[in-house]
């Protein structure tokens, strides 16, 4: 087993909530479904994501190394507005096309997603979960479990009447099982599966309805799926009016691409290069679920990536493979990332392929969720916003075409090709907070967070072991040195109420790698201890060498 699959999310959302890392929106008020708010913790691991995506993205792309072209890669950032021209949203295919397909009950009016259905029903619906624990186990070696009729009966007539009171098996069992056996018996070689199972019990009148779905909920028959739309809409100006409607975006991509001219007339960026951008983004998502993975509003870190279309596979290839390591680089290595390439009939229309970086939370185990698209999106875009604005989105490469006699060449005009590493930083900061989660009951305090030190919120903590002998005083000057050095990449903590163990216990708890302690010896030998928080470990170093130890294990 995967050690994803034993790690708890209650216990890690407890944990967040008790450490300041994630708190429910507007709690006081009984929360909001799909809004998270971050606490002070939280909001500092955020931006280290986002400063380290920022560094190795933008300011320093890809560790300064070269591309495919042999040039080091450029790239350059943006910041953009949440809400653009509605136009946009029409060029962009949103307006018509970003909707969910969704399936109402005609009982009691629940949605749900049509193209998660099973998946809901198996993970979140209470009267699923009972029902399938009066199946008899699969016939060996087969995905078919065996439903007797008399189980089904007595399930109806008592839990079923609680849990799913508008399933036809609970309406009207004598006639739902009926053609039930009657399925069975017609082909005795060919037993239904569980899909076909459930869709008998919700079917009373099989030859008027054909085989129905049930609600998740009340088990009610489930209409016909219908697109939902995910942007959420707006006013800008005084009347509410369909003229001054607007979107909340729901990617932060389409804000560079509108200022792709801007930027290629503005600076001196050429071909190839990327523009950056992060910040917030919101999708009306209809099951907003598991944390913080999807919410309703949420922060994305996307480069859109602009190249000539005969080297852009190439170019695909090399950002695909660097952002994966670069997800590894902070702390997600190990067999709880992957990197998934789409099938075919996955892509998006205009997608000439794309890969996801996948992890494996504790409840997608054993399975994976993503956690960035790395799509090759060719010119759809651009070509989109030419198009619908009318703007002349070509570019002249000065660098290609033919050699003139002059020696100079005659320059090309094309439309680039765009490679996209869309990523979202709460789902990375979530599968940061899973992967560094850690129970280890041989220590007093079991819960430890093994944040990879550029993540960790706190960088050091320095404490003195009591509060007399002119500790304060020395740990007091060690932590100014400490702030002043190393203040602008993450919080230095320092602390000296309650024992010793307790305050360790706290910095294991909020993942803080290394704490600084000023004990009896340090006054005699100009010593301290430094606490390893992985292993427990103390060893004694100079306390003048605490600024290089920190510097060395920061990498700053
Ligand atoms: N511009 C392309 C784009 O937006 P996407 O796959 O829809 O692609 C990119 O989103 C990333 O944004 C995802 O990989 C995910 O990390 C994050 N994301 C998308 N929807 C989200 C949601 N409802 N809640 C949290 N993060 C989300």
């Amino acid at each position: 087993m995967s050690d994803a699959a034993t790690k708890s999310m209650d216990a890690i959302m407890a944990l967040c909530k008790r450490r300041g890392f994630i708190y429910q929106a507007s709690e006081i008020y009984g929360g909001i479904n799909g809004f998270w708010d971050y606490g002070p913790l939280g909001a500092q691991m955020k931006k280290n994501l986002r400063d380290a995506w920022w560094q190795d993205m933008i300011l320093n792309p890809c560790w300064g190394r070269k591309g495919p072209n042999g040039d080091r890669v450029t790239c350059v950032p943006v910041e953009t507005c949440i809400i653009q021209h509605p136009r946009v949203w029409e060029a962009s295919g949103h307006l018509a096309g970003f909707a969910d397909p969704m399936r109402k009950c005609a009982k009691c009016g629940h949605f749900v997603r049509a193209d998660q259905y099973w998946e809901i029903l198996a993970t979140s619906s209470e009267w699923f979960a009972s029902l399938v624990q009066t199946f008899e186990p699969s016939v060996a070696g087969t995905q078919t479990p065996g439903a007797s009729s008399p189980a089904l009966m007595q399930w109806a007539k008592t839990k079923g009447k609680r849990l799913a009171p508008n399933l036809a098996l609970v309406r009207n069992p004598e006639v739902t099982l009926s053609w039930l056996a009657t399925r069975v018996n017609g082909q005795p070689d060919a037993p239904p599966d569980l899909h076909e199972i459930v869709r008998h019990v919700a079917t009373e009148q099989l030859n008027a309805t054909g085989l129905q779905e049930p609600c998740v909920r009340c088990g009610g028959e489930l209409g016909a799926p219908a697109p939902f739309k995910l942007m959420f809409e707006s006013y800008a100006g005084l009347t509410q009016s369909e003229d001054n409607k607007v979107y909340l975006r729901p990617e932060t991509a389409q804000g560079i691409f509108v200022q792709f001219k801007n930027v290629v007339d503005t600076t001196r960026v050429k071909m190839p290069f990327g523009i950056g951008n992060t910040g917030k983004s919101f999708r009306n998502e209809i099951t907003p679920r598991n944390f913080t993975f999807r919410s309703r509003e949420f922060e994305q870190a996307e480069l859109e990536f602009f190249c000539h279309p005969s080297e852009s596979f190439e170019w695909y290839k090399f950002w695909r493979d660097f952002r994966m390591e670069w997800w590894r680089s902070i702390g997600l290595a190990g067999e709880n990332l992957i990197l998934r390439e789409h099938e075919k009939d996955e892509l998006s229309h205009y997608s000439q392929g794309t890969s996801d970086v996948e992890y494996r939370f504790p409840f997608t185990a054993p399975g994976f969720g993503e956690l960035e698209g790395i799509a090759h999106r060719g010119d759809f875009d651009l070509t989109q916003h030419a198009k619908h604005s009318g703007a002349k989105l070509e570019y002249f490469d000065q660098d290609r075409g033919e050699v003139l006699p002059n020696g100079s060449k005659r320059g090309e005009r094309y439309l680039p090709h765009c490679i996209e590493p869309a990523a979202g930083l709460d789902r990375g900061v979530l599968a940061l907070l899973c992967e560094a989660y850690t129970r280890d009951e041989s220590r007093p305090s079991p819960e430890l967070m093994k944040f990879h030190p550029r993540i960790a919120p706190i960088k050091a903590a320095v404490f003195p072991l009591v509060n007399k002998d002119g500790m304060p005083e020395t740990a007091e000057k060690l932590y100014n040195e400490l702030f002043a050095r190393f203040g602008r990449s993450g919080i230095i903590e320092t602390d000296a109420k309650q024992s010793i163990g307790k305050r360790y216990a706290r910095m294991d708890e909020a993942g803080c790698p290394y704490c600084f302690t000023i004990d009896g010896q340090t006054a005699t030998d100009q010593t301290v201890t430094v606490r390893d928080r992985d292993t427990g470990a103390q060893e004694r170093i100079g306390i003048g060498k605490v600024g290089e130890f920190l510097a060395e294990r920061l990498k700053v």
